[in-house]
């Protein structure tokens, strides 16, 4: 096998348990190289605990995890290709954020020389410039998380393991770190980030693994909830033509609670594109004049919807 096509991050019944918590039951999992790939679960659903087996700072009761070909737990060459940004960080005491970061740099026998360099280019990378001689404890949470992405990044690793990075973020920061991650996976990076927020990933991965009582949902029960039909939201600028429309068509509007603030919005339920495309023509066609026909939401919001039910 090649190397290209061998997954970055493999996992095989994986198992942990703190005590009577049995945190990951049965995870198996890959992970394609040069993919960005959502971890996605409700909260305790194991999503921390697997990430740390991955980056091999726990070990498994069972099964293995193979990241980047070897046993992070055991293998000092996996554990070197792997970036690691913990959803909490440990105090820095007074250390400042140029410091943190050369001090991992150090930590990874960077030169220094290269550990500064990098400091310098990360720091503008996620835009901490200013906050350079800032002591990190005195950084906002969206700094902090900033600060931890750059840490995660100082020695090049070809494997990334973000856990819950978008979260403290403004939308201005989310929409960095999307194109970030974006250009690190068309670079190679391998990146698998956790969240259980599904709106911060909807628009940002190739891959989505989801876990669900400590279990990864096999991909054929995930189909089974993204195949189901999904809501769209129609405005219309006219609320008497639409009804006129849909009563014709034997069209079910159901009531939008959710609705902007101006104009007629209701909720249609749809198989798919095609009948989205569909209906949009047969109300253009009556003369319903329609403002917008949208998703109400993503694919991978609907399947963790199906998963939130079982939230713990
Ligand atoms: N160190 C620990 N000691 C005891 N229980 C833990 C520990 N870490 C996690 N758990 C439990 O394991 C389950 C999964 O936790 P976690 O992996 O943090 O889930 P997630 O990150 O998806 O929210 C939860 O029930 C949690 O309370
Ligand atoms: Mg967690």
């Amino acid at each position: 096998m090649t190397e290209g096509s061998r997954p970055a991050i493999v996992a095989r019944g994986v198992r942990r348990a703190f005590g009577q918590v049995l945190a990951v039951d049965h995870v198996d999992m890959e992970v394609r190289t040069g993919s960005v790939t959502a971890l996605v679960g409700p909260n305790g659903s194991g999503k921390t605990t697997l990430l740390l087996m991955l980056a091999g700072l726990l070990r498994p009761d069972a099964g293995t995890v193979e990241v980047a070909g070897a046993d992070p737990a055991s293998s000092a060459v996996a554990r070197s290709a792997i970036g690691w940004m913990p959803d909490t960080f440990g105090t820095w005491d007074s250390l400042t954020v140029t410091e943190v970061l050369t001090t991992m740099a150090a930590a990874y026998r960077l030169p220094t020389d290269l550990g500064r360099a990098r400091t310098t280019e990360l720091l503008r990378l996620v835009h901490l410039e200013e906050f350079a001689a800032t002591p990190a404890h005195a950084l906002s949470r969206g700094q902090k998380q900033r600060l931890g992405l750059a840490r995660a990044l100082i020695n090049y690793p070809p494997v990334l393991l973000l856990d819950e990075p978008a979260s403290g973020l403004d939308p201005r920061s989310r929409v960095d770190l999307r194109v970030l991650l974006r250009r690190l996976a068309a670079g190679g990076v391998t990146v698998l980030v956790s969240s259980h927020v599904l709106a911060e990933l909807d628009e940002m991965v190739d891959d989505a693994v989801f876990l669900s009582r400590g279990r990864t949902v096999s991909s054929e029960a995930l189909l089974a909830t993204t195949t189901q039909r999904r809501r769209w939201r129609l405005r219309s600028l006219d609320a008497e033509a639409l009804q006129h429309w849909a009563f014709d068509h034997s069209v079910t509007l159901y009531p939008d609670n959710d609705a902007p603030v101006g104009g007629t919005s209701v909720l249609v339920e749809l198989a798919d594109d095609a009948a989205a495309a569909r209906l949009l023509a047969s109300a253009v066609a009556a003369g319903v004049p329609v403002a917008s026909l949208a998703p109400v939401s993503g694919l991978l919001e609907q399947a963790y919807m199906s998963l939130d039910a079982e939230r713990r």
